[in-house]
């Protein structure tokens, strides 16, 4: 069994997330979170809230999902958001032919190229040659909207509403650029082959930030002295190991964007500081077949696992492909008007949460050891469940009450896990199963000097604290990331 599927297991049982509908058999590319896994999701947005957007005060707006085709028509979706499929001659399977080459190591170009490849190739459910039959499918869900049916899609990425409401939020909002919006929300792609895992979903989460600029300004000082001195490691063309640069460097041999340079290296921190392995990871300059339709360059972040390498970031200069698309259909003017007319041109940074949520689980697994008995996840302490459990030692003697009114007060700030049956041992098990970092024990001489323990999950050791202090030292211990005792 390979770790993914190990963690897929666990994940069900902890209910982290599980098949969406599974009692009707679950259909592919669907889960759902359950009560554990939305607190780690809904943290790891925040986190994510808090460094690309608070941080720096730039605006996030929420658009809607149901996208009439016009849009998508503007922004190419309808005709080129497309993959490659084979059917196979033999027992009909629809496979995503691209990937499958992929997969054997057979390098193509085109489609035609891919009908010659993957004719001898054996089908993976029957094990029979393919055959040629390849042909091209769109990724959108189709909707009507209305008794009178007006053409509509769930929308494929959140990006376009940004687009299509520039210039409403350009004019409110001072009439300045750069001006950077972002978006977090749900988007939809009917995937021809969604796996196993939070890979491939149908529908999924993006945190996208979209930075308007004008194109004679590659450069913002402001942004450029905020990573200046930072260094991320990436896949440059043509090479097949990555290798750390400086922003500098980036710069000069990649793209003279000091909003790209930005967001890479801000990329690269927010990753590596939620607890993916910097050694399992590099940014990838994508060769411009594989650059999309949109896009005059991108740069992914790939993430080495067990399923395979996951890309859960991508960054692409959009130029002014998707406003200048608008104004050809909506015929509304998405032009600036600051000294000089232009549309401006867009630099912007994708990332998916459920994949990242994905990457963070294998990345922090711990199998069973001879100290600790269970297998547990090392999660950053700021996107754990629950930052805090707590534990009367026995339920008689009071210390239940005292443990209920500890909890009752650390909700106030925390998310807390409070659990008074079973062995202790156990309980600690359970928490560390699901990433907590901190248990809180009320024991006897609690009711004598008013302190608590607190365990910290890695090394399992313990410290005594009084109640008092406890809000503040678990505070403390969240800002320093605090996951053992030494
Ligand atoms: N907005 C880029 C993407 O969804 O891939």
């Amino acid at each position: 069994m390979r770790l993914y599927e190990r963690i897929m297991e666990l994940a069900f049982t902890r209910l982290i997330f599980y098949p969406s509908n599974e009692v009707y058999g679950a259909t592919a590319g669907f889960y759902d979170f359950g009560p554990v896994g939305i607190l780690i999701k809904k943290k790891i947005i925040e986190e994510w809230r808090k460094t690309f957007i608070k941080k720096y005060g730039f605006y996030e707006v929420e658009g809607s999902i149901v996208t009439p085709e016009i849009v998508l028509k503007a922004s190419g979706h309808v005709d080129e958001f497309t993959d490659p499929v084979v059917e196979c001659q033999n027992c009909r399977a629809k496979i995503r032919a691209d990937k499958l080459l992929e997969e054997k190591g057979i390098t193509f170009e085109g489609l035609d190229d891919i009908k010659e490849k993957i004719k001898d190739v054996k089908c993976p459910r029957c094990g029979k040659p393919l055959g040629d039959n390849v042909y091209l499918i769109n990724l959108m869900f189709p909707t009507n909207i209305g008794y009178d049916g007006l053409k509509a899609f769930l929308r494929p990425e959140t990006a376009q509403s940004i687009f299509t409401s520039f210039i409403r939020n350009f004019r409110n909002l001072g009439g300045k650029l750069p001006l950077i919006i972002a978006q977090v929300g749900k988007s939809f792609r009917n995937e021809i082959s969604p796996r196993q895992a939070l890979v491939r979903l149908r529908e999924f989460t993006q945190m996208e930030i979209e930075y308007f600029f004008d194109p004679e300004k590659q450069n913002d000082e402001v942004l450029y002295n905020e990573v200046k001195n930072k260094r991320f490691r990436i896949k440059l063309r043509g090479e097949d190991n990555p290798r750390f640069i400086t922003v500098e460097k980036f710069k000069e041999k990649v793209m003279n964007n000091d909003a790209m340079a930005f967001f890479l290296a801000r990329e690269w921190e927010f990753y590596t500081s939620l607890g993916l392995n910097p050694e399992r990871m590099w940014f990838r300059h994508l060769s411009e077949e594989e650059t999309p339709h949109y896009s005059k360059g991108n740069i992914d972040l790939e993430v080495e696992t067990s399923y395979g390498i996951v890309e859960i970031a991508g960054n692409a200069y959009r130029t002014d492909y998707d406003l200048r698309r608008h104004q050809e259909f909506s015929k509304k003017s998405f032009e600036v008007n600051i000294g000089k007319k232009f549309i401006p041109h867009v630099v912007e940074a994708s990332m998916g949460v459920e994949r990242l949520f994905f990457c963070l689980l294998e990345h922090s697994y711990r199998p069973k050891t001879k100290e600790k008995e269970w297998e547990w996840f090392d999660l950053n302490p700021r996107i754990a469940p629950y930052e805090v459990a707590v534990y009367p030692l026995v339920k008689k003697d009071g210390l239940s009450d005292i443990g209920k009114s500890i909890a009752k007060s650390l909700r106030e700030e925390f998310d807390v896990y409070y659990r008074e049956t079973g062995s202790i041992g156990r309980r600690y098990a359970k928490a560390d199963e699901i990433g907590v970092p901190y248990a809180i024990t009320i024991d006897y001489q609690t009711k004598e000097d008013n302190t608590v323990t607190i365990r910290y999950r890695n090394d399992g050791k313990q410290e005594r604290v009084s109640i008092n202090n406890l809000v503040d030292k678990i505070k403390q211990n969240l800002k320093e990331g605090k996951r053992k005792v030494e």
